[in-house]
């Protein structure tokens, strides 16, 4: 069995006339099929509850997405059986037959792929590039990982064993079990996609419990992989409360690992209950948590400002600063600060924000309690430095929020510690490199970080200092691809588990040696 090797999925370039339409039209489309009610998938059963989590449009709060289907404990229940059962049989089929599931989904989401763009113009509040590059990022995980594990079903040809003679000796990687798998709002599809092809292509069965604000979109991939053909119970699809589902599952005796990405506090809450047994239970239970992130942006006095600012600008502000990756934090050396602060300023008053469907570059924040909670840290910003752009809410229907940006901020200020997943930066200045870099370390995370330099000793030296998961230099430190950034944090920012890298479905899989005399 042959496949081609790995290759990123390319971005839509909506300045040609023909990808716009495409996408208008895919909007119209997605458009008139909102509203629309959601079950659960229980193994071979749609159940359709009484309890819906009604998701809306962040962007004009009086547009519904849709009515989706709301598990309860029961229904979890019936879902790890389904899930229990079904994972006697998958465990059993071979790597590329999985893989070709992952392959077969990949196209089809590659042919469709401005009408799941679209659903998350509506449903995340994405603007269209925003969209299109989490399309294709859950596109990557699929060939990556189906490819990936290929590879890792073949380790005893490209990484035989010590021989011994008289021994046949083989390591394989199998499955581990029943996974439940939480990915979070902030890439709808694409963390959704990739957590859960992820499992299920290393042979695990899972339960899919897709954030409360983007419940539609995760249906729609739980669709096409039923489109595909993969079996029923493989991927159980139970949308619900964290406190009430998500815990009862994280406890449950036969959870054999727990995919998680999100906020540190429910990470943490995760780890701390997986880690307490159970009745019945035979394993430790395996935790793979991504967390939050407090990143953030050096400039030292040989940078090309203007480039440096223009990445900062798209590393705050990209998405909302709603990614675990957007730089909310920038510390420039004295002797520019003041050139930098002024570059900022100019390209953040460019950025429009609005309706997400007309393509504003910013759009609203998620849903009521981030916009309160990011309004709040703005005013807490007001006693913390001094307000250079935005400062409060934007008009519209919806969450929207200005871009904001704070100057002459404390290294330990709240909005220089603090994850506030929103439109806010704050700016920092150091007396030299070095004392920049120990600012961009003091902070609890450690997940994504950039200097701009161009003094090649100074950036050995970043490379070296700078303590987080993913370290770029001269570019900035949002949009990792799958492949090419292998992402994960340090610290509180998690397990370091590398999505889109070749370690990763090692974290799905237990290695099992077999050992025959001859
Ligand atoms: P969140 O922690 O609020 O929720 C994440 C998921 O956990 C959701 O599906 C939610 O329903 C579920 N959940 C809530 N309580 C639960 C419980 N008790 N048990 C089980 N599941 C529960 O995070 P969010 O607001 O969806 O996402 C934003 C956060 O995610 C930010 O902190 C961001 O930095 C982080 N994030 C990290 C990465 C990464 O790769 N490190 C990527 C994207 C987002
Ligand atoms: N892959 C996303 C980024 O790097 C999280 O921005």
């Amino acid at each position: 069995y042959t496949v081609t090797p790995f290759q990123n999925e390319p971005f839509t370039d909506f300045s040609r006339p023909e990808n716009k339409q495409a996408m208008e039209a895919a909007l119209l489309k997605v458009k008139a099929e909102l509203g629309r009610d959601y079950p659960l998938r229980i193994g071979s059963e749609k159940v359709m509850t009484e309890q819906k989590i009604v998701s809306v449009n962040p962007g004009n709060v009086d547009q519904v997405i849709g009515h989706v289907s709301k598990a309860t404990q029961d229904l979890a229940e019936n879902a790890m059986n389904a899930a229990l059962n079904t994972f006697e049989t998958w465990k059993k089929t071979t790597a590329v037959d999985r893989a070709c599931y992952l392959f077969r989904a990949a196209k089809l989401m590659r042919e469709r792929k401005h009408e799941f763009s679209a659903l998350m113009v509506y449903e995340a509040g994405k603007n269209w590039a925003e969209a299109d590059a989490d399309t294709a990022e859950a596109i990557d995980f699929m060939e990556y990982y189906g490819r990936e594990m290929i590879r890792l079903s073949e380790t005893h040809t490209h990484r035989p064993l010590t021989k011994l003679p008289g021994e046949e000796n083989r390591l394989t990687y199998i499955p581990l079990g029943v996974g439940i798998v939480i990915p979070p709002w902030n890439f709808p599809l694409a963390i959704c996609v990739g957590i859960t092809a992820a499992a299920v292509v290393s042979g695990n069965t899972v339960l899919l419990k897709p954030a409360s604000v983007t419940p539609v979109i995760a249906h729609k991939f739980v669709e096409l992989m039923e489109e595909v053909g993969l079996p029923d119970g493989v991927i159980n699809f139970i949308p619900g409360s964290g406190a009430e589902v998500g815990d009862y599952l994280t406890s449950h005796p036969k959870t054999r690992f727990i995919s998680f990405t999100g906020s540190k506090e429910i990470g943490l809450r995760i780890n701390r209950l997986a880690a307490q047994t159970n009745e019945g239970q035979i394993w430790m239970k395996r935790v793979i948590a991504e967390m939050g992130g407090k990143d953030g942006i050096v400039v030292d006095e040989t940078a090309d400002l203007e480039e440096a600012a223009k990445a900062i600008v798209a590393s705050a502000f990209g998405f909302q600063g709603q990614k675990c990756s957007a730089g909310s934090r920038v510390i420039a050396v004295a002797s520019v600060y003041d050139r930098i602060v002024q570059l900022v300023k100019e390209h953040t008053e460019k950025l429009t924000v609005g309706l997400p469907e007309l393509n504003y570059p910013l759009g609203p924040v998620s849903d009521q309690q981030a916009y309160d909670k990011i309004l709040a840290y703005i005013e807490i910003g007001k006693t913390e430095g001094r307000l250079l752009v935005g400062g409060g809410k934007a008009q519209g229907n919806g969450y929207y929020i200005e871009p904001t940006v704070f100057t002459d901020v404390d290294g330990r200020a709240r909005i220089m510690q603090e994850e506030i997943f929103g439109p806010v930066l704050a700016i920092a200045k150091a007396k030299d490199y070095k004392e920049a870099i120990a600012l961009y370390n003091d902070t609890e995370f450690g997940l994504t970080g950039s200097y701009f330099s161009q003094d090649e000793a100074r950036i050995a030296y970043a490379l070296e200092e700078m303590h987080c998961g993913n370290m770029y230099v001269n570019r900035k430190c949002t949009g990792a691809l799958v492949g090419v950034h292998p992402f994960g944090g340090f610290n509180m920012s998690g397990t370091d588990s590398k999505a889109g890298g070749h370690d990763y479905l090692l974290l799905y899989t237990q290695a099992k040696l077999t050992s025959r005399k001859l």
